[in-house]
């Protein structure tokens, strides 16, 4: 066929294609570049990174990597990695690697039901995120007040249960961990749902069995901050196929984790709008990692809060916080309770004298996000729109439901959290540092208190 013929035919009649090959050649989307950003990132020094970049820039690279979680050619991309060690180490049957702990919270309370015209119990004490997630899934968060673990207090659970309740969210506080028996208890007995919140104790145990394994699902934040801490990232666990379907139709709702994304729905109620909080590559191949390495994380705080909490006197005045468990404590911080927000005070700054890392919330009413009557973005009950949903909504009000948010409404949370002193303990403490410490301790709370033997015991 002549070139002539060639321009003039179609390829499906047989002429030489338009485009046989490309000509131009460019580089990988993602590259060296990339990779040093990564590196830069990292806080290697400016000699390593030059190594760095030599090597990198001597390999080919070809097309460069595709850092998709979904219709990756790798066998298992770094996200589905995360979720196999997520199941190996939590011993659930279901993970999901996300973009946060708020939206795997998020995620969760709407597998369980949570919507419109519903309410869910959640902690005086904890993050805003717990609470939030649940006006974000329309429903209405109901405080329950503390005990002196800080955590929601069993007891107080039941007379907050209303027709509308559908699930608690306990949330396993500053590396320690509910009375997750006595809360199972309870909800079981209402049949409720249990989404636990367990951002800030990721590796608690309760009874020898790990935080976030009791309830429905369990939801943590992979944040910097965190002990399994990656940058930005949430995990949610649960051993429900059902609860699984539903939170990954929130979190991927492009029907990617679906055998055929888009087959029909395979059961009733199977596909709803969702959102996209897919974890990134970059942050899960951070997060395997740090979850490898949780546990013996875990075990040096606990190993350093039970060498201080060993040696620490009693006072009358002072009332350390309660450990549901102090086997399965992981230990970051050491609190407790003097009498009056001015001992604490006056506790705190002797502390910090003594080169011992710590802080009170103090009697302020600054705005603090971890109790209920300061989280002012949801205390105004101010909705995204005029309807003011989910605190106007009809279906909420015409069923009596009435929410309001003030200082007083849990008051062992207001007590506790004006007087708490939090001590900073560090995984890499010595046997020598943690004596250090709590000499520091019982040095300043002897110059403060009354020794007393027969006051409340640390352990
Ligand atoms: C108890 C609790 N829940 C939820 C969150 C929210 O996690 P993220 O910041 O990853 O969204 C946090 C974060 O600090 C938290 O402490």
């Amino acid at each position: 066929m002549s070139s002539e013929e060639n321009l003039q035919k179609l390829a499906l009649q047989g002429a030489v294609k338009a485009l046989g090959s490309i000509e131009g050649k460019g580089k990988p989307k993602i590259g060296v570049e990339e990779f040093m950003s990564v590196a830069e990132r990292f806080g290697f020094s400016k000699a390593a990174l030059k190594k760095i970049r030599a090597i990198a820039s001597a390999e080919d690279m070809g097309s460069g990597p595709f850092l998709a979680n979904y219709y990756s050619d790798l066998k298992e991309t770094k996200v589905k990695g995360f979720e196999r060690i997520a199941r190996e180490t939590f011993g659930t049957k279901h993970a999901i690697g996300v973009s946060s702990g708020t939206a795997a919270l998020h995620s969760a309370l709407v597998a369980v039901g949570v919507g419109p015209g519903k309410e869910v119990i959640c902690p005086a004490l904890g993050f805003y995120a717990t609470a939030a997630a649940v006006v974000t899934a329309k429903g209405i968060p109901v405080f329950c007040d503390v005990d002196e673990s800080l955590a929601m207090d069993p007891s107080e659970i039941e007379a907050l249960i209303t027709p509308r309740t559908v699930a608690l969210a306990p949330t396993h506080i500053m590396g320690s961990v509910c009375n997750m028996g006595a809360i199972m208890k309870v909800a079981r007995k209402h049949k409720l749902k249990v989404v636990e919140d367990c951002a800030q104790s990721c590796g608690g145990t309760f009874k020898g069995k790990l935080a976030g394994t009791f309830g429905d699902m369990g939801c943590f934040s992979i944040s910097a901050y965190k002990i399994v801490g990656g940058g930005e990232g949430g995990l949610i666990i649960t051993n429900s196929r059902r609860l699984w379907d539903r939170a990954n139709q929130i979190a991927e709702c492009g029907g990617l984790w679906r055998p055929d994304r888009f087959a029909k729905p395979r059961y009733n109620g199977e596909l709803f709008c969702g959102t996209n909080y897919r974890m990134s590559e970059l942050e899960a191949a951070v997060d395997q990692v740090q979850l490898e390495r949780m546990p013996a994380t875990v075990k040096r705080f606990h190993k350093v809060k039970m060498r201080i909490l060993n040696r620490l006197k009693t006072f009358e005045e002072i009332v350390p916080q309660k450990l549901n468990d102090p086997d399965g404590e992981i230990g970051y911080q050491l609190r407790f309770f003097p009498k009056t927000a001015e001992l604490s005070q006056k506790i705190a700054t002797a502390l910090q004298a003594e080169g011992i890392s710590c802080g009170t919330r103090g009697k302020s009413t600054a705005p603090d996000w971890h109790i209920y009557s300061y989280m002012f973005p949801l205390t105004l009950k101010n909705g995204p729109t005029e309807a003011n949903c989910p605190y106007e909504c009809p279906l909420y009000i015409e069923n009596g439901g009435q929410a309001n948010y003030a200082r007083g409404d849990c008051p062992t949370a207001d007590g506790l959290f004006d007087r708490v002193v939090n001590v900073m303990l560090n995984q890499w403490f010595s046997a020598g540092d943690c004596r250090n410490v709590a000499n520091g301790i019982n040095k300043v709370l002897s110059a403060y208190c009354t020794p007393a033997a027969d006051a409340t015991p640390w352990l």
